[in-house]
């Protein structure tokens, strides 16, 4: 699995391919696990890539795979960043909780991130969103925070009322969903399996195992996720 979202290569080279960025110039990822979006960005476009995450690990990861040439990678909390960072671009993908809890997620991140940005810079969000209304069962099994709450339409109305313009958006397939949760399950399976005297790793697979009956029940009808690309007013 390259991304930790439903995010698959023929999308995630759009994605790169519709930002705009001169040479030089400035890109937070924030949130960006092990670093792989970062590291598109930074082999289409160059300029001085920095991605945060609060995860050492990932950060490890990320900074493993990009060595000296490749964007930065530090550990970082996103509530811990500098207001004016006079940003070209900055990402925040499946991490807007990284901004606050429950519905004040993707809120604190429109009030946020655009503040980061120069002048006309770019914001590039990835948020669920349901693409129907779900059902009791479902969002009992997620508990709370539930973290999804809006309709793709209203994810950009919201943005839109917080004063950002949208240049761009694009939502996971079913075929980019169904790989996401299922490398989930996969990993989950042969970790149990290769170590089956591990309770950790035996929990953990039955957890997934019931995640994964919950989403094959309702998630892969009910969740979306979208990808945003805004520009300020
Ligand atoms: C679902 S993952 C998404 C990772 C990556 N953007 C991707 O799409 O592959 C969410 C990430 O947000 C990070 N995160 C959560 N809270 C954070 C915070 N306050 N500051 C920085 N990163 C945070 C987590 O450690 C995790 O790696």
């Amino acid at each position: 699995m390259l991304f930790n979202c439903p995010l698959g290569e023929e999308k995630a080279r759009a994605l790169v391919e519709v930002l705009d960025l001169a040479p030089g110039s400035r890109v937070l990822d924030i949130g960006c696990g092990d670093g792989e979006f970062l590291r598109r960005v930074h082999a289409r476009w160059g300029g001085d890539c920095l991605g945060i995450d609060l995860d050492d690990a990932a950060i490890a990861r990320a900074s493993a795979v990009s060595g000296d040439a490749g964007p930065r990678f530090e550990v970082g909390d996103a509530g811990k960043l500098p207001v004016a960072a006079e940003l070209d671009l900055a990402i925040c993908i499946g991490s807007t909780h990284a901004f606050g809890s429950g519905r004040q997620a993707f809120a604190g991140a429109l009030a946020a991130m655009p503040r980061m940005l120069r002048p006309g810079g770019q914001l590039l969000l990835g948020e669920g969103y349901w693409q129907r209304d779900p059902e009791q069962a479902y969002l009992d099994f997620i508990g709370e925070p539930v973290g999804v709450y809006n309709s793709h339409e209203e994810n950009l109305q919201q943005a839109e009322a917080a004063g950002l313009v949208p240049l761009y958006a694009a939502t996971s397939t079913r075929e980019e969903w169904d790989h996401f949760e299922w490398c989930f399950r996969l990993r989950a399976e042969r970790a149990a399996r290769a170590a089956p005297q591990d309770e950790a790793a035996v929990a953990r697979r039955d957890r997934v195992r019931q995640w994964n009956h919950f989403y094959r029940a309702y998630g892969c009808s009910t969740m979306g996720f979208g990808f945003y690309l805004f520009t300020q007013s």
